[in-house]
């Protein structure tokens, strides 16, 4: 519980000192529109019920005090009166407190491939419905490294989708709520023959792109047919550290990605890997088959072809990559945004079925964030 060792403001900007010696400069605009009484904001849900132009021009603090925890600012002209909880204002202060962003690299666990010599991170599927403590931890597993498998998953059709009642909302498509992923005769997209298949990820076509992909094996019987898993931000990270320059090409410059088949034409375009305001890495779009016809001026288009082969041939490197067999009753739940996933060639013989299912990545962080604060 943080003190307040001095108090100063003026017009314009209150100055607080903390006990811990840091210091708050808090601007009275900013204040005024955090302000935290009833009739500011609505107190149920916290939300905001008034519009930034409802905040006088001329807006000045006329008055600071503090009673016991809670600090009493009037407002000139309007005389407004708010009340900010001490507390609050340390954790809430822009001082002291940088944005957070928990989808980005900087509060991620990066990996390699040696990094779960342990093990892979695992939870059984009934401790994880259970158990609350089971489902936090596995959704910070997720969080944290971006996968996590579930055994002991009923091979049932249509399974998956209670596995995603769990934690969020199943993200249907034009595929359906789940896909099937198995040897077809005559196949429209290469995941369903028993060909290999490259690190990418799903659907960098649709907008936006589904945050979470789960895959439950139902059955395999076939040689090989492995799983392979990479962390994209790692990969992404590597590129930054071998040359900023093709990292700045493939986040500066948007290409498109392109899906057609009978029924549908899906289109969006987006970075190979997007960073935020803070130029950390958020999100990634990487997909050998559904990269669409690439448009870049000429001089970008001659920089662009080194630094994309410079990124592919990262997420080649097998020193990165995971490998394992998904075994039938298994369940992988993964961030498509960041974890490259691929396959190793099976051979025709024997069954491979596995079920596909996509959900959002908001649900995920919602149930875990609840999670916690039951905990
Ligand atoms: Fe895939």
């Amino acid at each position: 519980m943080n003190q307040v060792k001095s108090l100063s403001y003026k017009a314009d900007e209150l100055a607080i000192v903390w006990e811990d010696t840091s210091e708050s400069r808090l601007q009275a605009i900013w204040l005024r529109d955090h302000c935290q009484m009833p009739s500011s904001r609505n107190p149920d849900n916290g939300q905001r019920l008034l519009n930034i132009t409802d905040i006088p021009q001329d807006l000045a603090i006329e008055t600071v005090t503090l009673e016991d925890r809670r600090l009493i600012v009037r407002f000139a002209p309007d005389g407004h009166r708010s009340e900010f909880d001490l507390d609050w204002l340390y954790d809430n202060c822009y001082c002291l407190n940088r944005q957070s962003d928990d989808r980005s690299e900087v509060s991620k666990i990066l990996w390699s491939g040696t990094s779960f010599e342990q093990g892979l991170p695992r939870y059984s599927y009934t401790n994880f419905c259970e158990q609350p403590k089971s489902r936090l931890a596995a959704l910070q597993v997720v969080s944290d490294y971006g996968f996590v498998l579930l055994d002991g998953v009923p091979r049932k059709p249509g399974q998956l989708l209670k596995v995603i009642e769990q934690f969020g909302y199943v993200r249907e498509t034009n595929y359906g709520p789940f896909f099937e992923v198995r040897t077809r005769v005559d196949p429209s997209n290469l995941a369903y023959t028993n060909l290999g298949l490259g690190c990418h990820l799903d659907n960098p076509y649709r907008d936006p792109v589904p945050g979470l992909q789960l895959l439950h094996c139902l059955e395999s019987s076939t040689e090989g047919g492995e799983s392979i898993l990479q962390d994209g931000f790692m990969a992404a990270k590597i590129l930054r550290e071998e040359d900023s320059d093709h990292f700045g090409l493939l986040s500066q410059n948007w290409v498109s990605f392109r899906f057609r088949d009978s029924n549908a034409d899906l289109q969006a375009r987006g970075p190979l890997i997007e960073v935020n305001d803070l130029d950390e890495v958020i999100k990634l779009r990487f997909n050998n088959r559904s990269i669409d016809t690439l448009r870049l001026p000429p001089a970008v288009m001659r920089r662009f072809y080194p630094a994309y082969r410079h990124f592919a041939e990262i997420l080649e490197r097998e020193q990165q990559q995971i490998v394992f067999k998904l075994q039938p009753g298994e369940l992988i739940l993964f961030d498509n945004t960041r974890i490259l996933h691929a396959r190793k060639a099976y051979s025709a013989g024997g069954t491979r079925h596995l079920q596909g299912a996509y959900s959002d990545l908001d649900g995920l962080y919602s149930s875990l964030r609840k999670l916690n604060e039951g905990s």
